[in-house]
């Protein structure tokens, strides 16, 4: 029924939408872009091209010369078509649109390096995988701004460990789809992920740990500062959560004068329980001293703007007022707070985003007091849930049926007001391997992608399952071990 709907104001809509193409006229490309003009005829892009590149673009320029390279083409002084990126000044395209022409030349055009590199991503969604002698590009005018700021997956590396080499990886997956931003959930009861200098502890004794059966480890500094500029080179930025006031176990068994007096449980912990664990805010001259001190390593290692402070599932006489703190230190080391929507009975600066995760929580105060909010619906978007009903190794707390592809799809950031963006989590309490994790994640976070990104009228699960058979050779070159949902036949 849904589907119907959401079908109808597309068939309205002239005929330079997108969503009004009929299938075999569709290109394959996720997120689907806003416009989409097409131009009779093709260009044939043969094994040698023209390329300039504008010098603010520094990472678009790299993308298509690898672009370029991974695909046999030649970079020449004088023959072949030209291939241009270009900055230009035009407001409507935001920091991260573009428009992409191809006709006699391929044309990249934004006002930023993020905005060619995502003018790459589409280019490179329209060029086969494998090497050819010549390329045929349908001539044509894209022009493709995001629908929102934060378009998000989630990895919980604290249950059970990610190597680096699988975040690098999931990065170059999370680039080709443009999504810009990976939510490392660093701490929880059963890990603690960075290395805190002024703390060793937490990774002498929390890096140690790790749910049952998970892996353990920690990043260093240096390697997250490393992942850090991977993620910048390829549009994502790392955002850090360090779990507060609860699901800190790690961090008590690590210093166990962070818990209240006469608490007996100072062990680390591999079960799969929450809510058990927090911080003793009774005393906060142990605290926030902590609190601080792990923050302002945070904001050091980590570039990005939004720094999780985390706030879920804990119950505790203070625990708004510990929330009001935590984002003021946070504002005080010049970075704006995120928070889980448990957070939204503190008082704090309308800054700080809400991480919205129960369907029904009731966020309406939040938003009266302007605070803008971060969708991860769990019956949508938790990925630790089954591909399919009855899957093994997965969670049905949120819902028992589990998250199938088209459930995944099916939700409409745009019925929800003051959205910033949309990410979908994976918690790692049953995910233990990085083979598991891709099956957990793929394809379902494309769905996030085209959320994220695409207009409403240019959504339509059929036309993104079709696009997405399309792409399937792209998700094999990026070595995915993905699930494969029914409806595709893979
Ligand atoms: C959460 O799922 N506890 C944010």
């Amino acid at each position: 029924m849904k589907r119907l709907l959401l079908l109808l104001p597309a068939i309205l809509l002239t005929t330079h939408i997108c969503a009004s193409e009929n299938k075999a006229n569709m290109l394959p490309l996720i997120p689907y872009p806003q416009s989409v003009e097409r131009q009779a005829g093709e260009l044939q892009l043969g094994q040698q091209v023209q390329l300039s590149v504008a010098s603010e673009a520094v990472h678009a320029g790299a993308a298509v010369r690898q672009l370029l390279g991974d695909r046999k083409v030649e970079v020449s002084a004088d023959t072949g078509p030209a291939v241009a990126l270009v900055v230009v000044e035009e407001s409507a395209l935001g920091d991260e649109g573009y428009r992409l022409s191809i006709g006699d030349e391929v044309r990249l055009e934004a006002q930023t390096d993020t905005g060619l590199f995502y003018a790459v991503q589409t280019l490179r969604q329209l060029l086969p995988v494998e090497p050819q002698d010549s390329y045929t590009l349908p001539k044509l005018t894209i022009v493709d701004t995001p629908e929102f700021a934060w378009r998000g997956t989630m990895l919980d590396v604290a249950r059970s460990f990610l190597p680096i080499s699988y975040l690098e990886a999931h990065i170059d997956r999370m680039a080709l789809f443009k999504l810009n931003r990976l939510h490392l959930h660093l701490s929880d009861d059963q890990g603690w992920r960075v290395e805190i200098k002024s703390h060793p502890r937490l990774t002498e004794i929390g890096g140690a740990s790790s749910v049952e059966g998970g892996r353990s480890g920690f990043y260093t500094q240096w390697e997250l500062r490393d992942l850090v500029a991977y993620g910048e080179a390829r549009g994502v930025t790392i955002v850090p959560e360090i779990d507060l006031p609860g699901h800190t176990q790690a961090a008590i068994a690590s210093y166990n004068e962070l818990a209240c007096q006469g608490v007996t449980n100072l062990s680390t912990y591999s079960g799969v329980e929450v809510g058990f664990s927090k911080l003793c805010l009774d005393q906060p001259d142990v605290t926030y001293p902590f609190v601080e001190a792990v923050l302002a390593e945070i904001v050091d290692i980590f570039p990005s703007e939004y720094i999780h402070i985390g706030g879920d599932e804990i119950k505790d006489p203070l625990y708004a007022e510990f929330i009001s703190r935590a984002t003021k230190i946070v504002a005080d080391l010049g970075r704006t707070a995120v928070a889980w929507e448990e957070g939204s009975v503190a008082e704090m600066d309308n800054n700080v985003l809400l991480q919205l995760w129960n369907d029904e929580y009731d966020i309406q105060p939040a938003l009266d007091r302007g605070h803008q909010l971060i969708l991860s619906p769990c019956s949508y978007t938790y990925f630790d849930h089954g591909n399919y009903d009855g899957q093994p190794d997965t969670y049905t707390w949120c819902r028992k049926e589990g998250v199938p592809l088209e459930r995944a799809y099916s939700l409409d950031p745009q019925s929800f007001k003051q959205i910033y963006g949309v990410e979908s989590a994976m918690w790692s309490e049953l995910v233990h391997t990085d083979e598991t994790a891709d099956n957990r994640l793929w394809p379902r976070v494309i769905t996030t992608a085209e959320l994220g990104w695409s207009p409403l009228e240019a959504r339509d699960f059929d036309r993104f399952l079709y696009r997405l058979d399309a792409l399937r050779p792209h998700l094999d070159a990026l070595g995915i071990e993905y699930y494969r949902p029914p409806e595709l036949g893979w």
